[in-house]
């Protein structure tokens, strides 16, 4: 179930009986880490209504294409753009018919034209319309332009007839887009260690310095190595974001325990990602009591922390190792310094302090440099730009383990 941690995926409802398997169908991606909107079409609304949707969902429904209070909030264009994974289920041979023939005449039609994100169906029908000429030409045209069917399967149909046409029953929609786990991935048989969140720096018994750091990122760093088949442990500093599934927690508060963990387990590992927030100094005496607020300006005094990851690439073995910057100005200057200064295999600059990217949001944009090469990954969810991260950390990876073999 991992695949789908941080995954935005967008449901699309069409009429058809099977419609009421749909609410659960939100229910099971959420649990597989999902976010879910819906969009319903007019005849889907026949079946279910959308407010079930919205309560499984918690988000508000889709279904108007028109709807002035609808694109107030989140215009049809705005929702395409923000999906990583189109999902229609069921989906009817109307549907799919219209999908084929590229009409753009109601919400979810011009969702599934308007979005770059992989579109997949679960068809839902009766067996004749199923076996028609027509609904398997626009099958077959749809597979060659991209969109993945899942199913139909065969078996009893709600009109009484037995035979292929049936929505596949849910856990298997769900673990069809998950991934077949029986494909290898990019990192299978490697070690991922990872850093996530902020650091806390106890001021007083009860005062703290941190930042701002979520943990959303370095996470969706985890969860995406261990999609693509390594084994993953994320270090993480205090942070509420929920552990991606398969994936190894170990629990830090200061800078100095995450450097004891992290140096505990580096030697073991193939790929190291330093995506945490670390702080760069600590309080230098910590007073056993709070401290009163007597005087009108108080000093505290701070020491360096230990640079966690430029310890990893001092190792005399050290593993590929990915350094984050966060810049708030001159981003790819001071990356790429940053970079050579901690002999860094990659390094992945953002920007923070704009309203755009960084800290805490849901999206971000990294500028990934390595010697000799970089590569921009533009605005996107952090799901799916850690994806595409991993992907460029997998590509080096092996060409220099390749290159460090044949010597
Ligand atoms: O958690 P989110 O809210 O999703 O936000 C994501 C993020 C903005 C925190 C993340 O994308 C990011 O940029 N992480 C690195 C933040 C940072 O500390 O950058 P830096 O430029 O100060 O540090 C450079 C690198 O050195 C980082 O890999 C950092 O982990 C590492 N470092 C820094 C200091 C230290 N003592 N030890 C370290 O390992």
């Amino acid at each position: 179930m991992s695949n789908l941690y941080g995954r935005r995926v967008l449901l699309g409802v069409t009429g058809g009986i099977a419609a009421y398997k749909s609410p659960d169908l939100v229910r099971r991606l959420r649990e597989a880490g999902a976010q879910v909107r819906v969009a319903m079409t007019a005849g889907a609304m026949e079946f279910v209504r959308p407010l079930t949707f919205q309560a499984v969902s918690g988000e508000p429904v889709h279904h108007d294409l028109l709807d002035p209070a609808a694109e107030a909030a989140m215009g049809h264009i705005e929702l395409a753009r923000w999906a990583d994974q189109v999902l229609v289920a069921p989906a009817s041979a109307n549907f799919m018919a219209r999908l084929a023939h590229g009409m753009a005449d109601d919400l979810l039609t011009t969702l599934c034209l308007a979005t770059e994100a992989p579109i997949a169906l679960a068809p839902a029908m009766n067996r004749v319309m199923w076996a028609n000429a027509a609904t398997l030409a626009n099958r077959d045209l749809l597979v060659r332009r991209g969109i993945r069917m899942i199913g139909p399967g065969s078996g009893d149909q709600a009109c009484g007839e037995v035979g292929e046409g049936r929505m596949l029953d849910v856990p298997d929609i769900v673990a069809a887009l998950t991934g077949d786990p029986a494909e290898p991935g990019p990192l299978d048989g490697t070690r991922v260690l990872v850093t996530v969140g902020p650091t806390r720096e106890a001021v007083d018994p009860v005062r703290f310095l941190s930042n701002r750091s979520s943990g959303r990122m370095g996470f969706a760093v985890a969860a995406a190595a261990r999609r693509m088949g390594a084994e993953v442990v994320a270090v993480a500093g205090p942070c509420a974001v929920s552990t991606p599934p398969g994936v190894e927690r170990v629990d830090v508060e200061t800078a100095a325990q995450m450097h004891e963990a992290v140096m505990a387990r580096a030697p073991g590992c193939d790929i190291f990602v330093g995506a945490a927030a670390v702080a760069d100094y600590r309080v230098a005496e910590v007073p056993e009591a709070k401290i009163k607020k007597n005087d009108d300006t108080l000093t505290l005094s701070l020491l360096k922390n230990p640079d966690i990851l430029q310890s990893v690439a001092a190792l005399p073995d050290p593993p590929f190792t990915v350094g984050f910057a966060a810049e708030t100005h001159d981003l790819r200057d001071h990356a790429e310094a940053k970079r050579r200064r901690k002999s860094l295999d990659m390094i992945a600059a953002n920007w923070v302090g704009r309203a755009q990217g960084g800290f805490e949001g849901d999206e971000n944009a990294l500028e990934v440099l390595w010697e000799g090469g970089g590569r921009s990954l533009g605005m996107q969810s952090k799901a799916a730009l850690a994806d595409a991260l991993m992907e460029l950390v997998a590509e080096r990876y092996h060409e220099e383990r390749g290159s460090q073999d044949s010597r």
